[in-house]
């Protein structure tokens, strides 16, 4: 059995019906704060049958243990339980320093408890700030967190890593996000954001569905080609896979060490700009934007050098870009006709 921490959120409700259809058993532990139980319902669609859920705050050690002791067959988890969300972290450090890290500390000491040994973390590209070279690469320098949530990813792989380190019986994989965009085909699952979205393609989709204005796109003075700022935009479905990937690494005994990184993306730099012109080339679809100034905090650019990846864990990125846009209005499309 698989444990997914946040499974009814967005990567990890795709992560569940990836590891779902690989044949594994999966339990999902979410508190629902950021998401809705009616995620569960959608991975039925697609996989058949629902995953084992557990709700309750991770930050409740009780909790954490008692669940430990009620499944035995747990042999591994999947971490995603986290609130990601950057401006609320600068305006609530503590809860995202309590909630991201107090969640991880306990069931990295769950696991020692009840012998649990493999760990695989979701982590964020946010931890190299504005790379200073690009393509990124897994050894290239970790920045100074521009906010508290990217500081809590770099303070959770601290953790996780004085963890193997000090001979505790866990082995552990970090997957660096770069930026997840996209839904799953069927459009059953998708990114569901609660208020308004932050991120980038939720705003363009809810932009181009009437439900917003216009989207805003922070900043055409970048020194990037057209102005707008550059990410490594990467397919939900294909960023879940790689977890599958990296559970059977581990459960197979593959890996190379106790502790393992891994920058997940597609090595290619898109801009604000190419991402709304190809969601219209993909969609037919134009979306009604205005350029304002810069958002605070945001870099650059910053995209991936995804070689570790591709050839340790034998996993690429191949979902076209125009498909991962589709697949967004797709799923846009039928949670409106669902509300
Ligand atoms: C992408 C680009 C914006 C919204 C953050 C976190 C990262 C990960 C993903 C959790 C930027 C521009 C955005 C809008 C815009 N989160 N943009 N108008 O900031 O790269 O990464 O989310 O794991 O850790 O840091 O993603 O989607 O917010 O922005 O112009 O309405 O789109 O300026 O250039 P970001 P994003």
């Amino acid at each position: 059995m698989i444990v997914v921490s946040g499974g009814t959120g967005f990567i990890g409700s795709h992560t569940t019906v990836e590891l779902m259809e690989a044949g594994y058993e999966v339990l999902v532990i979410d508190d629902l704060s950021n998401s809705r139980i009616e995620v569960l319902d959608g991975i039925a669609k697609i996989t058949g049958r629902k995953p084992v859920f557990e709700q309750f705050d991770l930050c409740d050690k009780g909790r954490v243990m008692d669940c430990f002791k009620k499944y035995p067959g747990i042999e591994a988890i999947i971490h995603f339980a986290a609130r990601k969300a950057v401006p609320e972290s600068v305006d609530k450090p503590l809860m995202y320093y309590e909630n991201n890290l107090l969640s991880l500390i306990n069931l990295l000491g769950s696991m020692n408890a009840h012998g649990v040994k493999y760990f695989v973390f979701s982590s964020s590209c946010t931890v190299y700030g504005q790379p200073d070279t690009l393509p990124v690469t897994e050894s290239s320098p970790i920045k100074k967190a521009t906010s508290p949530y990217g500081n809590t990813k770099q303070i959770a792989e601290e953790i996780i890593q004085d963890v193997v380190s000090a001979g505790d019986p866990i082995e552990a994989i970090l997957l660096r996000y770069f930026n997840p965009i996209g839904a799953h085909p069927t459009a059953h699952i998708g990114e569901l954001p609660l208020g308004i979205p932050l991120n980038l393609v939720p705003f363009l989709t809810q932009t181009a569905i009437g439900i917003r204005e216009e989207l805003k796109v922070f900043g055409d003075d970048y020194n990037t080609p057209d102005g707008s700022a550059i990410r490594d935009y990467i397919n939900v479905v294909d960023l879940s896979r790689a977890h599958v990937v990296a559970i059977n690494r581990l459960l197979e005994g593959k890996n190379n060490s106790a502790l393992e990184t891994f920058n997940l993306g597609t090595g290619r730099g898109l801009s604000v700009l190419e991402i709304i012109n190809t969601f219209k080339k993909a969609t037919g679809v134009k979306v009604n934007y205005r350029v304002v100034s810069r958002r605070e905090g945001d870099i650059e650019q910053v995209f991936a050098d995804t070689t570790l990846a591709n050839n340790e864990l034998g996993w690429k990125a191949v979902i076209p870009l125009e498909e991962t846009l589709r697949s967004a209005w797709k799923w846009e499309q039928n949670i409106r006709q669902q509300s």
